[in-house]
């Protein structure tokens, strides 16, 4: 791999898991268990690598439509991976990180999810963010929202709203924007995922299952990367 493109920020629409449970038969939440898996595997390679942000998209302000068997199994699942990654984390000072719209959360998982944020919040090797309750309309609404009452009380003037100014009250401001976007199971869409800050991102799109994309297939995408020319709107 060329090393000296190694994207800073990577983060992954984890679609999927859904297709391959129902491919082998099985019930979709098996779908979701195997794609647990490879979160955990993702985030080793990451940090193999050297990649210093890594953002999962694992639940969107929308898939609360789904029936609420799946939404609660999917809850718990990612409870006790909150749960579970503790000492992994700590100890290859990899920072756990939220962004959405938290509070929403079932409560024990909101708890479970602010523990690990704070117990990690020191590391610094890799940030890994799981975006929960996320929705990009939702985080720019949020935002503008803080802006309108900073506008409203006086402590800014509308004439200084401006592309920063916005950047600065999305939920991470301190993340760099994403170098490369990873759409898995072959879907061509951003399906509302951090629409502000995709402005120049780089996207890949696999027909990979989520469940079967495997640190191999992420570094094929790494590659993929690695060959592209950015221009950012100049020659
Ligand atoms: C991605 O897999 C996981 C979540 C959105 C939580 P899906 O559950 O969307 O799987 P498909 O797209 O139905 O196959
Ligand atoms: C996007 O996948 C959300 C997550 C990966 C968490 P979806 O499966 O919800 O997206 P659509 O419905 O296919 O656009
Ligand atoms: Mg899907």
């Amino acid at each position: 791999m060329n090393l000296s493109k190694l994207p800073v920020h990577v983060a992954i629409i984890m679609d999927g898991n859904g297709r391959w449970a129902k491919k082998r038969g099985l019930s979709r939440v098996h779908g979701h268990v195997e794609g647990v898996k490879r979160v955990e595997e993702i985030v080793r390679a990451a940090k193999e690598v050297g990649i210093k942000y890594l953002t999962l998209f694992a639940f969107s302000t929308e898939n609360w439509r789904r029936p609420p068997e799946e939404v609660n199994f999917l809850m718990g699942l990612l409870k006790s991976y909150v749960e579970s990654k503790r000492d992994e984390f700590l100890s290859n000072d990899i920072r756990f990180n939220a962004m959405g719209r938290l509070k929403r959360l079932p409560n024990e998982v909101y708890e479970a999810v602010k523990a690990l944020m704070e117990d990690t919040r020191h590391c610094e090797s890799l940030v890994v963010t799981l975006a929960l309750n996320y929705g990009g309309r939702a985080e720019m609404v949020d935002a503008f929202k803080k802006l309108a009452k900073e506008v409203a009380s006086g402590r800014i003037e509308p004439k200084q709203v401006d592309e920063e100014l916005i950047s600065k009250h999305l939920y991470c401001p301190w993340i760099p924007e994403p170098d490369l976007l990873i759409r898995t199971s072959g879907e061509m869409r951003i399906s509302n995922f951090m629409l502000w800050q995709l402005s120049y991102t780089e996207l890949y799109f696999t027909p990979t299952l989520w469940p079967d994309f495997t640190k191999e297939e992420f570094y094929k995408a790494l590659e993929d990367y690695s060959r592209r020319e950015r221009r950012f709107g100049g020659i």
